[in-house]
């Protein structure tokens, strides 16, 4: 008999649970590793939520197909990462018509705010700003800047190049002199570097790269070409993963600009409140900071990703 209870007991549980369904945009990135691991921790530290997880290989149809197969399983709540921020709209109507609420992390969409409940984000803007400003000081407002821009379409690329250059518009000798992008992988960082070596050599005095993992990708194209990265050419790039505290202490990399991953806990919270009938502003920042070549060494010890 008590076999019999506790087994329906179980049953009981297992159908109270939250079903978050959560489409990750890929593995493109050290960042995007951390904040895979922060969401995975978050709900297997919470009885009330079961994870659906499924990763887009960074492709928009993936996700689209993947929301579509929430909606049909009928998830309590749908959560994702946009791989790019256009063409939302009908597949964000489809979750409001079958009743699904949805919560954005860390990317925006295009659509209309009334489509999800809130997004959980950096401000992609104030980090391009960040490393704008930084760049210009590190350059006394001098310098051929080479850029390496994120995915094309995504939040982060649209944002980090307009936050960049609204700070070096007001330095005349601080240019852009070659744009491209290496789709936040290193090994596209890579190669996109190279072009831009073959092509300017040394002409560059500066990179600024969207992420973190395009820089060190960048890194090895300026040795194998022959020149110092962090001294021939400054490099400033964003997210502040591992990876670049350690090139910034083999003096390698200049500064990285933080843009943290660990969305997780948030992202429970958020998800449980919705069930419960909270309400949440349409956009939740998180804080960040920016650190610098002289830090490094003293700061690696703590960084959580
Ligand atoms: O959306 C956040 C960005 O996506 C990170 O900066 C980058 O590394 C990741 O791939």
């Amino acid at each position: 008999i008590f076999l019999m209870f506790s087994g329906l007991f179980a049953t009981v549980a297992a159908q109270d649970k939250i079903v978050l369904g959560f489409s990750q945009v890929g593995a493109e990135s050290e960042w995007r590793t951390a904040n895979t691991e922060s969401i995975k921790n978050a709900v297997a530290n919470d009885p009330r939520i079961e994870l659906k997880f499924s990763d887009a290989q960074q492709k928009q149809q993936n996700q689209i197909k993947a929301i579509r197969s929430f909606i049909a399983q009928g998830v309590d709540v749908i959560s994702f990462s946009p791989v790019v921020q256009t063409g939302w709209t009908t597949v964000l109507e489809e979750a409001k018509a079958a009743g699904i609420p949805v919560v954005l992390t860390d990317r925006k969409v295009d659509s209309d705010e009334s489509l999800y409940v809130t997004l959980v984000g950096s401000d992609f803007v104030e980090e391009g700003r960040k490393a704008g400003a930084w760049l210009a000081q590190a350059m006394n407002g001098q310098a051929n800047i080479v850029e390496l821009q994120g995915t094309v379409g995504s939040a982060p690329a649209i944002d980090r190049k307009a936050g960049f250059e609204q700070i070096i518009q007001h330095f005349p000798n601080l240019k852009i002199i070659r744009t491209q992008s290496g789709d936040f992988t290193r090994s596209k960082g890579k190669e996109v570097m190279e072009s831009f070596l073959k092509a300017e050599g040394e002409n560059i005095d500066a990179l600024f790269s969207h992420n973190d993992d395009m820089a060190i990708g960048a890194i090895q194209a300026i040795e194998e070409y022959g020149l110092k990265p962090g001294e021939d050419i400054k490099i400033v790039s964003i997210d502040g993963v591992r990876g670049a505290f350690e090139a910034m202490i083999q003096g390698k990399l200049n500064c990285t600009v933080e843009c943290n991953p660990l969305l997780g806990p948030q992202l429970v919270e958020i998800v449980k409140g919705v069930v419960d009938g909270k309400e949440f502003p349409k956009y939740i920042p998180v804080k960040e900071n920016i650190y610098v070549q002289s830090q490094a060494k003293e700061v690696f010890s703590e960084r959580k990703y």
